[in-house]
């Protein structure tokens, strides 16, 4: 069903309203449209859970990527002048419409795509719960629940993933806040005069590590946190998507001779194009031996700590000061829900302190808002709470180990066929060559996208052009993966 919208209605006690001054009753009030009564504020939220509902099933059985009439839409959306209030039931039918057919549908059990999950439903339950009291989780003063909450999940993920029970950390916005934390606690580390001083605190330019086939937010972070991206050095890898030990070795070495000042060593476990997981121990070493904040960017990857058998593709991850994971990728939350875990809740506290009178309490290593980038903070830790209380770490690790069965499925299947998968993808992450070659990868993509049938990527890998599958969707089944195969085999069909 397509909403439209309906001729504006403006409530009668609005209508009637103007500015009273100072009378004695206060007046009707247009704010009744934002503050509706909770007998009206009731039906509006069964609507919508009506709705969505209905929405989520049409997805499944529709097309994948967006359909919408862009130019139409646009003109619709020109209408809204906002000098005319309009019902609210019309706009959430209207909205609702409008995402059907206006988003990539990662909620879609063909969307192989990147890391973005179909969210599980206590998360989803969880957004209601905080926008509903939309506690301010900046300060445990003011959310003494929530804050223990966040904290006591933030542990149980640590432990989970290794780190020693003196481990804390706290919930960010995704990955590239978790990974800019890292590199501002290696830089305060390594100086704490660079918290006043900046990076004029070194002797030379500050610099640090990651493999070229990192997250490429690694360049933004060193450019906000103002040591420059000439800071981030990429890396060479191996051959197969992981870092090169020798090169990074040399690399540290050659900055210190150049007169840079090495601070961190950032290795990924997972990455992005590949899922590849960079030698852990064998970095860990490097970053000891030479004195670095180690970092590890698990912001996917990660997920696998939820299995007892996978985890130990993460061997040497327990070794990491700092670890990014992020719960909104493949465990499954709604975005955005990353974490940052450190062995050094210290290095928080020193990187991130202040102090002002107007905030009700100022308790290092409790008070999010001195330990962590943001102020004012949404309560994103529910989401991961009621996840992990509701299926525990057993669900969440059925959950991972069928989504790397199924990456196995496809890659027989794609075999079957001829196609080639080039990396070593021990996790639910494949690239994928055309049996014609690499030439037709981004035409066979487009077709894919266009067809509506299933969402995959274009992406490189050790240089070469691949077709991205990912595997993170809770609700993708066998079936799903062959109709991927079919429609990865008719778009190359189709290719001239
Ligand atoms: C390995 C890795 N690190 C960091 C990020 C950035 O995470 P976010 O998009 O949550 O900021 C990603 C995103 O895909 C990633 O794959």
């Amino acid at each position: 069903m397509k909403a439209t919208l309906e001729a504006p209605r403006i409530e009668e006690q609005a209508r009637s309203s103007s500015f009273p001054g100072r009378s004695a009753s206060p007046p009707p009030s247009r704010s009744l449209a934002l503050f509706p009564p909770r007998g009206e504020q009731r039906r509006s939220d069964d609507l919508l859970s009506r709705r969505l509902a209905q929405a989520d099933a049409r997805v499944s059985a529709g097309a994948v990527a967006p359909t919408i009439d862009l130019a139409r839409f646009k003109r619709d959306l020109a209408a809204f002048d906002f000098a005319t209030p309009r019902p609210l039931p019309a706009l959430l039918e209207w909205t609702i419409a409008q995402m059907e057919d206006g988003v990539v549908h990662v909620t879609h059990p063909h969307y192989f795509g990147l890391f973005n999950p179909a969210p599980s439903f206590p998360a989803q339950c969880a957004d209601r719960i905080a926008a509903a009291f939309n506690p301010q989780l900046a300060s445990s003063t003011t959310s003494p629940v929530p804050v223990e909450i966040e904290a006591h999940v933030i542990r149980s993920v640590a432990r989970r993933a290794g780190l020693p029970a003196e481990a804390g950390g706290h919930f960010t916005t995704g990955g590239t806040e978790a990974n800019y934390s890292a590199l501002i606690c290696a830089l305060t580390e390594a100086d704490r005069q660079f918290a006043t001083e900046g990076a004029r605190a070194f002797s030379g330019a500050p610099v640090f590590y990651a493999s070229r086939d990192s997250h490429r937010a690694w360049l933004k972070i060193a450019h906000q946190a103002g040591i420059g991206r000439s800071a981030v050095r990429l890396v060479a890898t191996d051959g197969t998507g992981r870092m090169e030990p020798d090169a990074l070795a040399d690399a540290v070495r050659a900055d210190r001779a150049a007169g840079c000042v090495p601070v961190m060593i950032a290795a990924t476990a997972g990455t992005t194009n590949a899922g590849m997981v960079d030698p852990l121990a064998e970095c860990a070493a490097i970053a000891r031996d030479a004195g670095l904040w180690y970092h590890v960017d698990a912001a996917w990857g990660g997920g696998l700590i939820a299995s007892d058998r996978l985890r130990g593709h993460l061997a040497g991850v327990e070794l990491a000061d700092s670890v990014t994971v992020d719960a909104h990728k493949w465990l499954a939350t709604t975005m955005g829900c990353g974490m940052f875990l450190t062995r050094r809740p210290d290095a928080l506290s020193a990187a991130f302190h202040v102090s002002t009178s107007y905030m009700p309490s100022n308790v290092a290593a409790i008070d999010p808002y001195v330990t962590s980038v943001q102020w004012s903070r949404r309560f994103l830790g529910l989401r991961l709470f009621l996840s992990l209380a509701a299926a525990g770490w057993s669900g969440y690790g059925a959950h991972v180990e069928k989504s790397v069965a199924l990456a196995r499925l496809l890659e027989q299947q794609l075999a079957a066929r001829s196609w080639r998968v080039v990396n070593d993808a021990s996790l639910a992450v494949l690239c994928i060559e055309p049996p014609g070659g690499a030439g037709a990868v981004q035409a066979i993509v487009r077709r894919v996208v266009a067809s509506g049938r299933a969402w995959v990527s274009e992406a490189e890998f050790e240089g070469r052009p691949i077709i991205r599958a990912c595997v993170t969707h809770g609700r993708t089944t066998p079936e799903d993966v062959a109709a991927l195969v079919d429609a990865l085999d008719a778009a190359a069909r189709d290719c001239p």
